[in-house]
This record gives C-alpha cells, sequence and structure tokens, in this order.
C-alpha cells in the first residue's frame, strides 16, 4: 500500500468522458499519481489524456478490468490507496441495440475487479485496510423513470432500472453492496445524474448536438424532446468524486447531481443560442432550424432527478456550475479542440450513425 507520501490511486475507464476529466482533475488538485487501467474501447480516446501524456503521476495501463491476473499485478505492483471504478459501457442506446457488452463488462467486469480489489485489500496490513476505499461511479438512471411531479430520487429510493444499460448498472452497484455487506470490503457509490463537458463522446446528447450543428447536420430529438434529465457538468461531479474519496466513511451511498432539471428541448435550444452567438458567421445561423424530430427511444425514461441533500449536508458539496456557465464552457471546449474532435469521428462512430439514425 503507498504511503501518504507517494499515495497512487487506481483509476478505471479513465480514458473515457468522465474518467479523463478526473484523472486531469486528480493531477491538477491533489497529490495522487493515478494509475489509469482503460481497455480502450471505441469510447476510449487517448488523446483526452494529452495534456497529462508526459507527466510522471499519471501511468496509463491498456488493458481489462476482467483480466483478473492483470488487475491483481497491478494492485500488486502499485499498492494504490483507493480505487475508482469508472469502466463501463455507457450509452443507453447501444445497450437496446446490443445488449451482451453491458453485462461482460459492467456485471462480470465489476465482479472481476471486485474479486481482485478484495483479495489485495484483505491482505494488506490493519493499518491501510483501514484507509483503503473502493469508489465504485454508477447512474441515477438505476431508480427507473419518474412521473413529471415526483419527489426526485434519494439514497433509499428502490432501484427499478428499466433499460439494458441501467440494469447493468444496477446489478454492479448490486455486487458491491454485496461486498461491503459480505466481506467488509470498505466501498462507496455514487450514482449520479447526466454529465456534460469536455472530451464526452459525440454519441450523447450534448457533444453530438454541438458537433452536429457545427457541420450543419440535424440535431435528433427522440419523440417530443418533452422527457427531462438532471445536468451535472462534469468537472462538479470529478470534485465531488474527489471530496468523496477523501472524507467519506466506507460503506456509503450518495446521489449526485446538479439542481437542474431541463426538457430535451429546453437543451437542443440552449445549445442552438448558444452556437448562434458564438459562431456569427456560420451558414447554419439559426441553429435551431436543424432540429429534427425522430423516431423515439423504446422504453425511453420520462424524467430523471436528484435529491442531493445528503453530500451537501454532510460535506458541504454543490455544484459551481449553472447550466449556463457549464454549457458556454462546454462549447468553446468543443470549438477550441477541432483535432480531438476529428479524432472521434472514426469510422467505428459513422457505423454507429448510419446503423441507429440511418444517416451517412
Ligand atoms: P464512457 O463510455 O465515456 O467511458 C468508459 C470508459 O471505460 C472508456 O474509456 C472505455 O474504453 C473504458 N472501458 C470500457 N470497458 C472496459 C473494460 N472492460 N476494462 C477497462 N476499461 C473499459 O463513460 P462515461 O460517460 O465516462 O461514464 C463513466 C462511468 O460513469 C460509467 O460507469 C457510467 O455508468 C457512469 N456515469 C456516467 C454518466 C454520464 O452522464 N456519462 C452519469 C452517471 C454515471
Ligand atoms: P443521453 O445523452 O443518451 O443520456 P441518457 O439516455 O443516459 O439520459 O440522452 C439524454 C436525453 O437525450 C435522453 O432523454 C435521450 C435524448 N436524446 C435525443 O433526444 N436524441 C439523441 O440523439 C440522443 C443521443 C439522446
Amino acid at each position: 500500500m503507498s504511503s501518504r507520501f507517494e499515495k497512487k490511486i487506481l483509476v478505471t475507464g479513465g480514458a473515457g468522458f468522465i474518467g479523463s476529466n478526473f484523472v486531469l482533475h486528480e493531477i491538477e488538485y491533489s497529490d495522487n499519481t493515478v494509475v489509469n487501467l482503460d481497455c480502450l474501447t471505441y469510447a476510449g480516446n487517448l488523446m483526452s489524456l494529452e495534456p497529462v501524456r508526459n507527466n510522471p503521476r499519471h501511468i496509463f495501463i491498456k488493458g481489462d478490468i476482467a483480466d483478473q491476473e492483470l488487475v491483481g499485478s497491478i494492485l500488486k505492483e502499485h499498492q494504490p490507496w483507493a480505487v475508482v471504478n469508472f469502466a463501463a459501457e455507457s450509452h443507453v442506446d447501444r445497450s437496446i441495440s446490443s445488449p451482451e457488452s453491458f453485462i461482460t463488462t459492467n456485471v462480470l467486469g465489476t465482479l472481476h475487479l471486485l474479486e481482485q480489489v478484495f483479495h489485495y485489500w484483505e491482505q494488506a496490513p490493519e493499518s491501510v485496510r483501514t484507509e483503503f476505499r473502493f469508489l465504485h461511479v454508477s447512474t441515477d438512471e438505476v431508480y427507473g423513470s419518474l412521473g413529471n411531479d415526483d419527489e426526485p430520487f434519494h439514497e433509499k429510493t428502490p432501484y427499478d432500472p428499466r433499460s439494458p444499460y441501467s440494469a447493468s448498472k444496477a446489478a454492479s452497484d448490486h455486487l458491491v453492496n454485496a461486498f461491503r455487506h459480505t466481506y467488509a470490503l470498505p466501498a462507496i457509490v455514487t450514482n449520479c445524474s447526466n454529465n456534460y463537458g469536455p472530451r464526452q463522446f459525440p454519441e450523447k446528447l450534448i457533444p453530438l448536438l454541438i458537433m452536429n450543428a457545427l457541420d450543419g447536420k440535424p440535431l435528433p430529438i427522440y419523440g417530443n424532446g418533452l422527457n427531462v434529465r438532471d445536468w451535472l457538468y462534469v468537472d462538479d461531479h470529478c470534485a465531488a468524486l474527489h471530496l468523496l474519496l477523501e472524507r467519506s466513511g466506507p460503506g456509503e451511498n450518495f446521489n449526485l447531481g446538479g439542481r437542474c432539471e431541463k426538457t430535451n428541448l429546453e437543451v437542443v435550444e440552449a445549445v442552438c443560442d448558444m452556437l448562434d452567438t458564438f459562431c456569427p458567421q456560420s451558414p447554419y445561423r439559426p441553429h435551431k432550424s436543424l432540429i429534427t424530430f425522430v423516431k423515439d427511444r423504446p422504453g425511453h425514461d420520462l424524467r430523471y432527478a436528484i435529491n442531493i441533500s445528503k453530500i451537501s449536508r454532510e460535506f458541504g458539496w454543490k455544484p459551481r456550475e449553472t447550466f449556463e456557465t457549464g454549457l458556454e464552457k462546454t462549447i468553446k471546449w468543443y470549438l477550441a479542440n477541432q483535432s480531438w474532435v476529428n479524432s472521434v469521428k472514426t469510422g467505428k462512430y459513422r457505423d454507429w450513425v448510419l446503423h441507429h439514425y440511418g444517416w451517412e
């Protein structure tokens, strides 16, 4: 186990959207060295880690969380004081088209990771066993769907997942809780609402809207656009995870969110208005003219909303960004990072667009 002088954490899925932002956050704001294990699926992008490429406090390892031999050897070599698990298949629409990889990674992968982490923790000296944390990053989608007048999800809301994605994340949360209760593994589970910000793969709503709008392509809105999501700027999520890693006792669940409910129509209109302002020369202004209503997602959850009183009360955390300030930062990042944007416009991503929307 690393001493406090050479603190190491193992981050899984650290080349994805939230994981890469978390790695950058840790390098900037903590003294942790980050060992980053990611198998680089279509959603993993090393360009997102470019700012820390030559930083000795970032060690990237290409590999699968389900590879027990590899994970066991990483834990043995680096002796992290915490493991933060972001690795997952994360896109609801892909889980509807093809659920199996969601079970393989989110359920079996998490189980294999837990087994290795437990083995490592069990053999550590008592003093470091007390300090160790396994932080599992999950979603509010495990709670199911709310009506427009329902109370937001809280930590005791019963799980009711309704898509293959949320079912697989719910299963992974249950496994983490089971390791906590059965084997006393010091684990924390966080359930967070929709994130947005730099480095998000453009299969998710906000980067899809930005990138399509810049190219003058249709802005696809499922159904009537009245589904509601709560939006949290990714850096605020990273700050909450860091805080919990440092300060939460083991065995806790926390809900995280932005106190920012929006219909998808409100989101697309906000993106279009900001692009009109930031790109006055664009031939596609007003960008709202690109909005296109398309067939609804099967089983589309109507509304997610999340009560964040527990983390606010216990640790004083609240989101720093409003939707307006967070969206401005996000759009400016996509405008300034064309090489990243081009790097994700790969063959694989184009295949998905053709398969899912029927667009070239
Ligand atoms: P993402 O799809 O952008 O990134 C996932 C990363 O995990 C990729 O880099 C991928 O290569 C890696 N990965 C996938 N399978 C792996 C495996 N078997 N072994 C090692 N690495 C693997 O996802 P994200 O949006 O950054 O989400 C990260 C986590 O946060 C997920 O667990 C997700 O369920 C959760 N979450 C996401 C949101 C959101 O709005 N994006 C909200 C709440 C919770
Ligand atoms: P998404 O970013 O896929 O996140 P999640 O499904 O995990 O909430 O979608 C956010 C919302 O945007 C969701 O209600 C589905 C909707 N949506 C569209 O209307 N059009 C799209 O092309 C996509 C990808 C999502």
